[in-house]
């Protein structure tokens, strides 16, 4: 179905009119900053994907710390949702038995790899119980909140009401199989309840129907003009959130269904057989977390969200939506502060292939990475300087290898290491020197775009300036030859030295974000005193204490070699294997297993819509949809056309506007996203099949009362339009 090829126009177009291109530079404050990271569900392992959002953050917030600034850190465990029940209920256990498990597990890797929080909560602890009652019941009073008896899911055999993850269907929208508050498995839209089409039940698989309930809208259409000024002006971060939020808001938001029938979660005051739904409580986590952290640490938490403190929020582009578009309009609704920044990352990829549990493409950070006795900041440094932030980040560990061999050990680590070892051998301390006005130089010049780079959230380029000051530190290590200066004039050679050792000291200071354990060690060997992580970036140009003793340096990054690689790739291929295996002789329809480590939104599909590249059916024609009622079938109103006019649509490179015959009075104006598949006057003369009795649409300004129906196969990039197979008149049905 061509329906897929709209939503893609759509997207595109909205990228053409990049109205807000320009990088908004946060102003150089001193104000507080609350940095948060998305809260891993837990419900499943750590994986490489969730580190993009915290290794960032964290790298973001130890080089504000470094400058001086106040910075809170706070995150926790996302723990309600229907996912979680689910889960836990084929497990046998109860969801706080699973969570508890989840959160201890994402505490320990996180502390693992370096990335400490400040506070690290859970969405159920009574904090974030009474805030979230706090907001919703604000909301309320505020007349934002309205009852409205709506069509939710029901299984007559399990005689319970079915939200979200307990219904499946087929996606209103693009025909994919969905589940019921996400279409997860085709375009990825958000799902209100009661809109999946064949509903089947996910605890039973037997047909389900749609029976009448009470439930409760929060009014986020009111909040149109308020977001589209706040996108506009006010919010930071990265343009891809803002520009995607942009887009959905001019698309016009509706109103959202904030409860669910569920007994785990918060509940919605009033009403004891309703929870909220868990994006409401989930971000409210945010401010639970900090005043988890305010009350440790003495500090006050409404600095941030009451007052003029900074907030960054640092997620994944799969929630774009829920962070730039749902959260700021119930904060405002309920008189909080909004984010001052929405930096959202790229997704990651596997080996080239798009992230999959149910496919096997996944790293899991502990059984794949941290129990292999990898180092954490080898795959900071990976994560940080692969690409830019709001790009696609492939892991593979060939790149792995190449990036940490020819960077990390040849180029840092290689300078640190001989510069100690030369000096600690031939003078076993800081030997008598000056900074020399370049070296001088160079620091303050790597400092300077470090810091730039970090305001813009542009990690791969602080780390790109880090590491060019290694690189100049070794050629001025291998320009002045300290190994034949040292025969004719130690004294001479003392200045070098001094200068060099200088250099791993300030090297020390700008990498620590980054590789903070390893440059630790380098630091205590250069006899620094306090300690590295609280020490400011300033304390690059404080001269070396002339006489501090060295010691034995140790080598702090090694080469990766073959073998281990290959091992790596081993599990990696085994695991692909595995998970093929277990399709075909499984349920093969190509959806995630509702298991465990498969439970998280499904990647493929959130990655598609939600960082708007082209939106691509899971598998062509492998996907199996429910089967449905003749009746569902005669509602479509399907005839032969005939297109009479083909014309590009202005400004589009993907939509055609077409007029067609469908045996009407008059011709029927069609929006197609055909434009890269037809040239206009290729269509003009075919005969076509159009779905007459869809609900119009505005594509790029132009109405589209039906859609032309075309085959494609996205695989391959071909797409075809549909014509019969003998000459029938305009208007005839298919039936
Ligand atoms: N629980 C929600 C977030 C609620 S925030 C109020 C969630 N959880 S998650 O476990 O799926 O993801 C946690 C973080 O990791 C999010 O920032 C998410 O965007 C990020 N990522 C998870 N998988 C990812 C990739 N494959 N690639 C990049 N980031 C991804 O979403
Ligand atoms: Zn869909």
């Amino acid at each position: 179905m061509s329906e897929i090829y709209f939503r893609i126009a759509i997207i595109e177009e909205e990228y053409i009119h990049k109205k807000y291109m320009e990088i908004r530079m946060p102003e150089s404050s001193s104000k507080p900053v609350l940095v948060t990271c998305g809260l891993p569900y837990a419900n499943g392992k750590a994986h490489i994907g969730h580190l993009r959002t915290y290794v960032p953050a964290d790298i973001f917030v130890r080089s504000l710390r470094k400058e001086g600034r106040d910075v809170t850190f706070v995150c926790g465990s996302d723990t309600h949702g229907t996912p979680i029940v689910v889960n836990a209920e084929e497990l046998g256990i109860t969801p706080k038995e699973l969570v508890e498990v989840y959160h201890k597990h994402f505490d320990e890797t996180f502390k693992q790899l370096g990335v400490y929080f400040d506070a690290f909560g859970t969405t159920d602890d009574p904090e974030n119980h009474n805030r979230t009652l706090d907001i919703v019941n604000r909301l309320i009073e505020k007349d934002y909140v309205y009852p409205k008896t709506i069509e939710i899911a029901y299984c007559p055999k399990c005689n319970r009401f079915l939200p979200d993850r307990y219904v499946e269907g087929s996606c209103p929208h693009c025909g994919e199989i969905a589940r019921g508050d996400e279409c997860d498995q085709g375009c990825g839209k958000h799902l209100e309840p009661g809109e999946l089409l064949n509903p089947v039940c996910t605890i039973c698989g037997g047909p389900a129907e749609y029976r009448q309930q009470e439930h409760f809208f929060f009014k986020l259409s009111n909040f149109s003009d308020y977001l589209m000024d706040y996108l506009s002006n006010d919010l930071g971060g990265t343009i891809n959130a803002r520009n995607y939020a942009l887009g959905w808001v001019r698309q016009g938001l509706t109103d959202w269904c904030i409860t669910r029938n569920l007994e785990w979660g918060v509940k919605f005051p009033g009403h004891d057989d309703l929870v909220v739904y868990v994006w409401v409580d989930a971000p409210i986590g945010y401010i639970a977390f900090t005043e988890e952290w305010a009350a440790k640490a003495g500090d006050s938490w409404e600095k941030y969200w009451k007052n003029e403190g900074e907030i960054v929020h640092f997620i994944g582009g799969d929630i774009t939506y829920h962070h730039c578009i749902f959260w700021p309009a119930m904060l405002k609704g309920a008189d909080y502060s909004a984010p001052t920044a929405v930096v959202a990352s790229g997704m990651v990829k596997i080996e080239d292939k798009k992230f999959s549990k149910s496919r096997g493409n996944v790293v899991w950070v502990g059984e794949d990475y941290l129990d292999h006795g990898f180092h954490p900041d080898l795959l900071r440094y990976y994560l940080a300087s692969y690409t830019s932030h709001t790009k696609e980040l492939n892991f593979s560990w060939r790149v792995l290898q190449e990036k940490i061999n020819t960077e990390l050990v040849a180029v840092l680590g290689n300078f640190l290491y001989r510069t100690m070892l030369f000096a600690f051998k031939n003078y076993g301390e800081v030997p008598e020197g000056e900074v020399e006005p370049e070296v001088r130089e160079e620091i303050e010049k790597a400092l300077k775009e470090v810091k730039t780079a970090m305001a813009e959230y542009e990690f791969k380029k602080a780390v790109d300036s880090a590491m060019s000051l290694a690189s100049f530190g070794n050629i001025y290590f291998q320009s002045h030859e300290p190994w034949s200066l040292i025969k004719q004039d130690k004294a001479a050679c003392g200045q070098v030295l001094y200068n060099c050792l200088h250099l791993a000291k300030a090297l020390c200071l700008i990498f620590e974000p980054v590789t903070p354990e390893s440059m630790e060690t380098a630091w205590k060997e250069l006899g620094q005193e306090g300690d590295l992580h609280t020490t400011m970036y300033d304390d690059t140009l404080v001269p070396l204490k002339v006489g501090t003793k060295l010691a034995k340096p140790k080598i702090l990054f090694t080469k990766l070699e073959d073998d281990r690689i290959e091992e790596m790739e081993e599990i990696a291929n085994q695991r692909v294997k595995a998970a093929d295996a277990k399709k075909t002789a499984g349920k093969g329809n190509g959806k995630e297993p509702a298991k465990s480590e498969g439970m998280e939104p499904a990647e493929e599909a959130k990655q598609a819509e939600k960082t708007g590249e082209a939106a691509k059916p899971a598998e062509e024609g492998k996907e199996k949809l429910p089967t449905i009622e003749y009746e569902d079938f005669a509602k479509l109103d399907i005839r032969v056309g005939k297109v009479l006019l083909a014309e590009p649509v202005k400004k589009s490179k993907k939509l055609i506007r077409v007029e067609v015959d469908i045996g009407e009075e008059k011709p029927r104006q069609l929006v197609a996203g055909l434009a890269s598949y037809y040239a206009p006057e290729e269509l003009v003369g075919k005969s076509v099949i159009v779905l007459a009795n869809l609900k119009p649409a505005k594509l790029c300004g132009v109405e589209s009362n039906g859609m032309m129906l075309a085959a494609d196969n996205c695989a391959d990039n071909i797409v075809a339009t549909l014509m019969p197979d003998k000459e029938i008149k305009p208007g005839s049905r298919i039936r």
